[in-house]
């Protein structure tokens, strides 16, 4: 088998077999096939695509490339979420404790943020003295004893994504359907959940803007998990704003402990239960959604997803008073006030500027090298749909620079131009557009 008589069978639109496609992937990680041929072929699988069955063959070809996770020995249906990346986005930091309170176990592997999206891990360790770095033994017995656990990718999974992303990123092949959906999954898949639960973003802030290419993409990954035998649900949420009003690390910590009191945005608390009573679904710990909905709104109501929290932040070695005393957590020394210099109606705040603005105050990494600052961050007062006078407070800055300080002045010019501001009023927005499984997709 040659990668030149491959690259030249994709371009010209045939089907590559599963031999053909492990070919590929097994000689392109271990160095006998060039970056110049894997970046021909990526770019004949931008034009020309791939079918189901290559999809399925792909993701299973890199899921192989490196380590797998074994959650066997814990017992019960893990569900695992996945994001297929949000800005401000809270719904871990709350639905892991929830749903483990619910007796449902979750081994959520996390990653780090880069550009204008957070990450879990990140939003986590801002909780003094927690730990993500747990070997896969220590994530398993934390799991087996206390339902739940939060840790950062450990061993060698999925070697060919590395290398493939890094590829497509200065390729222009970043945004293939079937490239997209095969790198989410392969990671997923080497995880080790039974099920999976997936929160693709569209609008805005999401890589896929527009709610078709989201729905196709949820179809995709669907379909990649039911092919794998993982029971596979897609969730298509709006990202044409950013989700509940914090975005920043100790911020989203303290608004997810928040969200755990019922005092949270309610959007958040909307999407979280919703999310979670599929996992709860999925886990075979209900027989309806519905009825996983109405778990979540009790433990919510009566604190055990709060105390579940606590217990979680006590294995991983943090201080678990932060939830009683928020007071513990990092803070910034400077808040500073947005002010609306327009009159009318929120119709949108654009996610990804929003997120850019959080990042240039550092909360977020510009390269994978940048230090981040765990305390720095943004709280949107006003959401879509609300009204505005000129020099109302739309949003806060909260910075360890001073207030007249460039980085400042960035951020604040990023949040004014992310309000997207008119004279109609507009309603509230729906925050679920749909919902996909193995028998298609169904709008909401
Ligand atoms: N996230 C991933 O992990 N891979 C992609 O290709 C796109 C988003
Ligand atoms: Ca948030």
């Amino acid at each position: 088998m040659r990668a030149y008589d491959l690259i030249l069978k994709k371009r010209n639109g045939n089907q590559l077999s599963k031999e053909e496609i492990n070919f590929l992937v097994i000689n392109y990680v271990n160095g006998n096939i060039p970056d110049y041929q894997m970046a021909a072929m990526n770019m004949a699988i931008f034009f020309k695509g791939l079918d189901k069955d290559e999809t399925l063959n792909l993701t299973l070809a890199m899921m192989e490339s490196g380590d797998t996770v074994s959650l066997k020995e814990i017992p019960g249906i893990k569900v695992d979420k996945h994001s297929t990346g949000g800005v401000g986005d809270t719904t871990t930091l709350v639905l892991a404790p929830l749903v483990a309170a619910a007796g449902v176990p979750v081994a959520k592997m996390s990653g780090r943020g880069l550009g204008h999206t957070g990450g879990t891990l990140d939003k986590f360790e801002s909780i003094p003295g927690f730990s993500t770095d747990l070997t896969i033994e220590e994530m398993v017995e934390a799991v087996t004893n206390s339902g739940v656990a939060v840790v950062g990718q450990t061993g060698n999974l999925v070697p060919a994504d590395k290398k493939l992303y890094a590829l497509r990123d200065v390729t222009a092949t970043v945004d293939s359907l079937p490239l997209i959906a095969s790198s989410i999954m392969s990671k997923k898949l080497a995880s080790g959940a039974d099920a999976l639960v997936l929160d693709v973003k569209t609008g805005d802030g999401a890589f896929l803007k527009d709610l078709d290419a989201a729905v196709e993409l949820a179809k995709t990954m669907v379909e990649i998990g039911q092919g794998a035998g993982r029971e596979t649900v897609a969730v298509i949420t709006d990202m044409d704003q950013p989700l509940g009003k914090a975005i920043g690390n100790a911020l989203e910590i303290e608004e997810a402990i928040l969200t755990l009191k019922g005092e949270g945005p309610k959007d958040l608390e909307e999407l979280c239960l919703f999310l979670g009573s599929h996992m709860l679904y999925l886990a075979k710990a209900v027989n309806s959604q519905e009825e996983g909905q109405k778990v979540l709104m009790e433990l919510l109501n009566d604190g055990s997803g709060l105390k579940k929290l606590k217990e979680l932040i006590e294995v991983q070695k943090g201080n678990s008073k932060v939830v009683d005393d928020l007071s513990l957590l990092p803070r910034a020394i400077n808040q500073v006030s947005v002010k609306s210099t327009l009159r009318g109606y929120i119709h949108k705040i654009k996610a990804e500027s929003i997120g850019v603005g959080a990042m240039k105050l550092g909360a977020g990494r510009e390269t994978k090298e940048s230090v981040i600052d765990l305390a720095v961050g943004i709280i949107l007062e006003k959401k879509v749909g609300d009204f505005v006078e000129i020099g109302e407070e739309i949003a806060i800055i909260h910075t360890n620079d001073d207030e007249g300080s460039l980085k400042v002045k960035e951020a604040y010019d990023l949040i004014l131009e992310s309000y997207i501001i008119e004279e109609a009023p507009l309603g509230k927005p729906k925050l679920i557009k749909g919902f996909v499984n193995k028998n298609g997709f169904r709008p909401y």
